[in-house]
């Protein structure tokens, strides 16, 4: 359950608590992450990058591994299936200052997988463990690994790569209870998570997968007994429900924001990319972001329009000062299904 602080690794390194925000490809940015550790995740990591990209000091990748100092403890999280590299690469992210390195072996995109990365790794766990020793050898840091349950479910290898990340001296392994074949779509199993619980002699198991809400992350940590949860679509447009998760466990109540509040938030975020993005790039993520706070807001649906429609960042900002938010009603938005578009991994 809650703990406060954790440790990972055999004491390397103490963090305020095991409720972690996830990596997000293309959402995770910096301006996402200032928005999130305001509300004090135990760990915070960027989104994936790619470890050929890395080596080649791609200012791109580097980019996505924007942070500050206010944001540690964080982790940085490489995608890639070579072996000759993935030490260096781990280097690269402790001399950048990283608290922890993670390697992908979840991420289920084509493109992605196509060179054997991401969650094509699940079909060579033993290149799972030859990567990570690598990694472990490399940097004094702690080295995590976030995997899906297996490629299919024919194909489950969630509780081998546990004892061979284990064995490969990984401090955590963090598990998507889906298979690489589900993409996003239906419930993720919890089972295959308590299964690496079971299967862990030491190594910290992280639950991850539909923990949207203080009594899911409850819920997760009664039913799998992991030691640390992970909360990833469940943050976007809510960087609040760590607290909230907090605050639960604690026996308090939630924050309870309301519709003036949801303005505040969002212009927050909103000046954070007009401070982080250009002009261009700026508008899209502000659509994005959008639709995350909006979703599920009575009454929000022609805001969301007009976000949509706008041409100028600033026109954006004027229209969500504008907005009658007093009408706004966000009390059943957890129940909502609507979903926004994204691109993931
Ligand atoms: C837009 C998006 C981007 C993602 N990017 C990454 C990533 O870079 N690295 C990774 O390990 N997982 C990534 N994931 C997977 C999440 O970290 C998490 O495992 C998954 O969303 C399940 O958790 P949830 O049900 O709480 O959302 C991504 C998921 C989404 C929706």
């Amino acid at each position: 359950m809650l703990k406060r602080p954790f440790t990972l690794g055999k004491g390397k390194l103490v963090l305020p608590s095991n409720i972690f925000c996830a990596p997000l490809a293309g959402c995770s940015d910096l301006p996402f992450r200032r928005m999130t550790v305001k509300y004090r995740p135990g760990l915070v990591y960027c989104e994936m990058v790619k470890m050929d990209a890395l080596i080649r000091h791609d200012p791109n990748t580097y980019r996505l591994l924007d942070y500050e100092a206010g944001m540690h403890p964080i982790g940085g999280q490489l995608c890639g299936s070579k072996p000759e590299i993935a030490g260096a690469c781990a280097k690269i992210v402790e001399d950048l200052g990283f608290d922890v390195v993670d390697l992908n072996c979840g991420c289920p995109v084509d493109k992605v997988t196509k060179d054997g990365s991401g969650s094509g790794m699940l079909k060579h766990p033993d290149l799972i463990g030859e990567i990570i020793s690598n990694m472990v050898a490399a940097v004094k840091i702690p080295v995590t690994v976030k995997i899906r349950a297996g490629w299919d479910s024919s194909h489950i290898v969630a509780a081998e790569v546990t004892r061979i990340a284990e064995e490969a001296g990984a401090a955590a392994i963090c598990i998507h209870g889906r298979t690489r074949a589900q993409g996003y779509k239906g419930p993720a199993n919890w089972d295959f998570i308590r299964d690496c619980k079971q299967a862990s002699r030491g190594i910290a198991v992280i639950g991850n997968g539909d923990i949207i809400d203080p009594e899911s992350a409850k819920k997760m940590f009664e039913y799998t007994g992991c030691d640390a949860v992970l909360l990833a679509r469940g943050t976007m447009g809510k960087p609040w429900l760590i607290e909230d998760i907090y605050r639960y466990f604690d026996g308090e109540k939630p924050l309870g924001f309301r519709g003036l509040d949801y303005r505040d938030i969002l212009l927050e975020h909103l000046d954070h990319i007009l401070s982080y993005q250009n002009e261009r790039r700026a508008l899209l993520d502000l659509r994005r972001i959008g639709c995350w706070y909006l979703r599920g807001g009575k009454n929000m649906r022609h805001l969301r329009e007009s976000l949509n429609r706008s041409k100028a960042a600033l026109e954006v900002r004027e229209m969500i000062c504008n907005y009658p938010w007093h009408e706004a009603d966000f009390s059943e938005a957890d129940k909502e299904e609507e979903s926004c578009e994204m691109e993931s991994c």
